[in-house]
């Protein structure tokens, strides 16, 4: 069996038989949908994904609009690295302002990973994007030159210009070669006019599931 699948069929495990649950992106969040098709759970789902809400409805699973919702149960979510203190980068997918919001809706926020994605403190090997106003470009270049990130605007290779969220801004990748607190960083990085959101989650996460393995935030 595939580990993403694996880690899938336990995450089931952690699911109510009712309610609203949330689903971020990612191919272990798409065994998840399988999971709960199949084992014909009677959830409601919020995503801030267009692509998993397609796969939902594909297998008439009840999708319900982020904007009608103010708490969830539990959500789950994918990561591209997350460490011991339960810091997350969600940097790939480019969609980290809405999945911050399914996440700080949600009592619970679970990220589902193998243990590539593990490491007792953030590497940083990923960017820190941001989710970025179009007027307020240059100015947040500025400000991230001075926090000692260097920012490389996310271009979208195929339309040959920068990539545009589904939120209408604009994505800057954001490499840190040193970073001595996490936390403050996040926090100066969203106080940055012109910043909507940062794919650092400092707060949100309260368990990791690694495969099998549940690690949970001590509170
Ligand atoms: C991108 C993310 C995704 O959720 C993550 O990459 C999904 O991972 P996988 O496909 O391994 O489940 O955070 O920024």
């Amino acid at each position: 069996m595939d580990i993403k699948q694996k880690c899938a069929k336990e995450a089931l495990k952690l699911i109510p038989k009712s309610g609203v649950i949330g689903l971020g992106g990612g191919s272990t969040i798409s065994y998840l949908i399988d999971e709960i098709k199949e084992n014909k759970l009677n959830v409601q789902i919020v995503t801030p994904s267009v692509k998993t809400k397609m796969l939902c409805l594909e297998k008439e699973l009840t999708v319900l609009d982020p904007m009608a919702i103010h708490q969830i149960d539990i959500a789950f979510d994918g990561c591209d690295e997350v460490d011991a203190n339960f810091n997350a980068l969600k940097s790939g997918g480019g969609i980290h302002t809405r999945e911050k919001l399914i996440a700080s809706m949600s009592k619970d926020y679970v990220l589902l990973i193998d243990e590539t994605k593990f490491s007792e403190v953030l590497t940083f090997k990923h960017p820190v994007v941001l989710e970025v106003l179009e007027s307020a470009i240059s100015y947040v270049q500025y400000e991230v030159l001075k926090l000692g990130g260097v920012p490389v605007m996310r271009h979208s290779s195929a339309k040959d210009g920068f990539t545009i969220t589904e939120n209408g801004h604009y994505l800057m990748d954001v490499t840190f070669s040193q970073v001595s607190d996490i936390k403050e960083l996040n926090v100066k990085l969203n106080e940055i006019c012109g910043v909507i959101g940062t794919s650092l989650f400092t707060k949100e996460v309260t368990k990791v599931l690694i495969v099998d393995q549940l690690m949970a935030k001590e509170c």
